[in-house]
């Protein structure tokens, strides 16, 4: 009996050491402890046996349940620690790691990117960068700017008017409160405040009521202007090229043609040599360049002198026009934009699409 006692501790000793799992454990508990095992039938029958065989049996028989209960019970311990660890090395999370799915950074819209190449630009040729309102009076989007009230020239730039207080669809008064149609009321409001010599651009928002491929009820403009004493058109067309040259290459040429603004004399536009063609008009495969369709310049924006009637509106704030002259000049934001990126139609970049958009990333 004794030997027995002995088999059964050597047998139980190896299982449980060599168990590789809690499940195997417990099998093994049932196998070699359960009620049917045949230890427990042992330590049952002590009271059947000789009485002096009872004494040594017993001792030896419980001697190797406590040992095999207390081996099982350190067994499953080590056990579930290494399952513990082995869990939580596979589940590990480092913290480290960016999130997934990896957020996607956005840009700047093209429109905002030409903005501020335009303001860089001329913040290296020495202008300051101002703003004004979007929504105007009347006086200063065109009365200040030389348009009489009974001027046909407001005509080529209807816009949106804002109501002014009760009643006002059936008043007759002046409609005095407007969107602004270009960046130009700046010219007036930025010498009223700051003397000569005055050198800055306006870029923002103008409105008008004009729907088409190349032109939308909002788009956006920059506005120049530089006055001191002696500043000559020269000197405009020597700025337009420093300008242009930057935003469209240094080999570029521009042309001015005599034109007719109400705020300006001379009045001129301006263009910019070709940079399909390189002012050729024509490119290898194509009938004509259909960039500038075959003439050689593209068309930009409006410019002059400042006519001396506008300084008389800022005569009193150091604008005498006997003693200061001035250019200015406009242009459309998005005009520059669809040209640097070959994109046919202006309405897209109001549309949002990210397909549109994400070209410019
Ligand atoms: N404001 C004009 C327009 O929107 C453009 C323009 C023409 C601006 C001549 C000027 C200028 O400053 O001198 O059509």
């Amino acid at each position: 009996m004794l030997e027995r006692l002995e088999t059964i501790e050597a047998e139980g000793t190896a299982a449980v050491n060599g168990a590789g799992s809690a499940a195997e454990l417990e099998n093994l508990r049932v196998k070699f402890l359960g009620r049917k095992a045949e230890l427990t039938g042992i330590l049952r029958g002590i009271a059947d046996l000789e009485p002096a065989e009872r004494g040594p049996v017993g001792g030896a028989a419980n001697k190797v349940r406590k040992g095999l209960e207390a081996l099982v019970e350190s067994r499953i311990e080590s056990l579930a620690g290494a399952e513990l660890e082995a869990s939580l090395a596979s589940d590990r999370i480092d913290v480290t790691l960016p999130g997934s799915p990896v957020r996607a950074v956005g840009h700047l819209h093209p429109i905002t990117r030409t903005r501020r190449l335009i303001e860089d630009v001329m913040i290296g040729l020495g202008y300051q960068v101002m703003e004004g309102p979007e929504v105007e009076h009347d006086f200063y989007n065109f009365t200040a700017l030389n348009h009489p009230a009974d001027h046909p020239a407001r005509m080529l730039q209807d816009t949106f008017y804002i109501e002014s207080g009760a009643g006002a669809p059936e008043e007759a008064g002046p409609r005095d409160v407007l969107l602004r149609t270009h960046t130009s009321p700046m010219q007036v409001r930025a010498m009223e405040t700051t003397p000569p010599p005055l050198f800055m651009i306006v870029p923002g928002k103008t409105y008008r009521r004009d729907s088409d491929a190349t032109h939308s009820p909002m788009f956006h403009q920059v506005e120049g202007l530089a006055v001191a004493e002696g500043i000559t058109l020269a000197d405009l067309k020597g700025t337009l090229l420093a300008m242009l040259r930057e935003i469209f290459g240094p080999d570029r040429e521009i042309r001015m043609r005599p034109h007719f603004f109400p705020f300006t004399e001379p009045s001129v536009e301006f263009d910019v040599s070709c940079f399909k063609c390189r002012g050729s008009g024509k490119v290898e495969g194509e009938d004509r360049c259909n960039l500038c369709k075959g003439i050689g310049w593209i068309e930009l924006g409006g410019a002059g002198m400042v006519d001396p009637n506008v300084f008389g509106f800022v005569r009193e704030a150091g604008y005498d026009p006997d003693l200061v002259t001035g250019f200015a000049f406009g242009f459309g934001i998005e005009r520059i934009a669809m040209l640097r990126h070959g994109v046919g139609d202006l309405r897209l970049f109001f549309d949002n699409d990210v397909r549109l958009l994400e070209q410019f990333s």
